[in-house]
């Protein structure tokens, strides 16, 4: 692109933003930590279900030591509901290390804040730019598909290779000036107007310099390859009730999908369909099972997987020893804990 042009995309661009931008509660503060946990949320989720997550969670964590030594349940619980829960642990990783080695200041370059747990190329670019004004990339797949089409780029944005060539269209582009405006004005322009169909080009404020939109092709951009297909497994789930109305919850293990989150017990049914048998030698009890057993069934999809969930009630008659992180709860009790999404979804037809 023509050096005027450069200047007077980003101008329009930035100008737009001022006139346009949403009122996001991170929006009202320069704080490098809240930035920081905006940024954490906003990934893999949209802007108004982490609202409410947002403003929740610094009200209980105002200052990166409150969220450095937060016990990790409660942590865990503060994040139930916006999943892909590594991303809670290793927010607290990170702004733990830098309590501990940056005497509590985020660094304010790209070589040391990379360096901390859970901060990619693009939430060390999102911190830098819009905390402390530096030039620097903040790379999304809002970014990805308004840089597409702006500068017919091709390549496949499914494969992370290609995400050095927007890093590198950014560098050529941003504004110097207000790097952190630039880079969000391109996240609501992808948000609000450039939308993966039906772009909405009459209403842009840099169409004039969209490659795209002269060219009329703006909704075969960007290309992205399909992904494969999730996985499906099919659970039984127990739900387990004492003779004081208490029900069987464990902990999952501290490792992989959904680590440390409490859940009814789940037995993948295998090609006999039964599983009974294993639920009460697994847990060391034994069951009755009632004549309407079948609680619920539905589906949970996660990004690579999906589970099918038969959720069925059983009474326990005899208990033996539990195994570890076994154990029961009232509902009540049950409530405290941090559950996964399928979890709450058992837990709120049980009331
Ligand atoms: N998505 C990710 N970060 C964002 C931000 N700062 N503003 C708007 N949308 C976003």
């Amino acid at each position: 692109m023509k050096y005027q042009y450069k200047k007077e995309f980003r101008h329009h661009l930035v100008e737009w933003f001022n006139n346009e931008k949403r009122d996001l509660p991170w929006r009202h503060t320069s704080d490098p930590y809240k930035i920081w946990v905006s940024e954490v949320m906003l990934q893999q989720t949209r802007v108004d279900t982490v609202i409410p997550y947002y403003n929740r969670f610094l009200e209980k964590y105002p200052t990166i030591q409150d969220l450095a030594y937060a016990p990790q349940e409660e942590l865990l619980k503060m994040w139930e509901g916006l999943g892909y829960y590594s991303r809670a642990r290793n927010l607290q990783a990170g702004v733990k290390e830098v309590v501990e080695r940056y005497n509590s200041i985020v660094p304010d370059n790209r070589h040391d804040i990379s360096k901390l747990k859970g901060v990619g190329p693009y939430t060390a670019g999102a911190i830098l730019s819009i905390a402390y004004q530096k030039a620097e990339h903040a790379v999304d797949g809002n970014v990805m598909r308004v840089l597409s089409r702006v500068l017919h780029i091709e390549e496949d944005i499914a494969l992370p290779k290609t995400r050095k060539v927007f890093e590198e269209a950014v560098e050529m582009l941003i504004d110097e000036q207000y790097p952190g405006d630039f880079n969000q004005a391109l996240m609501d322009l992808g948000s609000m107007i450039c939308t993966p169909t039906s772009p909405k080009c009459l209403l842009c404020p840099v169409r004039d310099y969209c490659t795209a939109f002269n060219e009329g092709n703006a909704d075969q951009l960007p290309i992205k390859s399909k992904k494969v297909k999730t996985k499906k497994v099919k659970f039984n789930v127990f739900v387990a009730v004492d003779q004081e109305g208490r029900y069987l919850v464990e902990k999952r293990p501290s490792t992989g999908l959904l680590a440390d989150m409490w859940q009814f017990p789940m037995i993948e049914i295998n090609e006999n369909g039964i599983s009974d048998e294993t639920f009460q030698q697994n847990y060391n009890v034994e069951i009755l099972e009632y004549e309407d057993k079948e609680l619920l069934r539905f589906k949970h999809i996660f990004s690579h997987l999906t589970w099918e969930m038969e959720c069925m009630q059983v009474q326990v008659l005899q208990k033996m020893e539990l195994p570890d992180d076994v154990v029961f709860l009232t509902i009540e009790q049950i409530k405290t804990l941090p559950m996964p999404v399928p979890m709450l979804k058992i837990l709120n037809v049980l009331n």
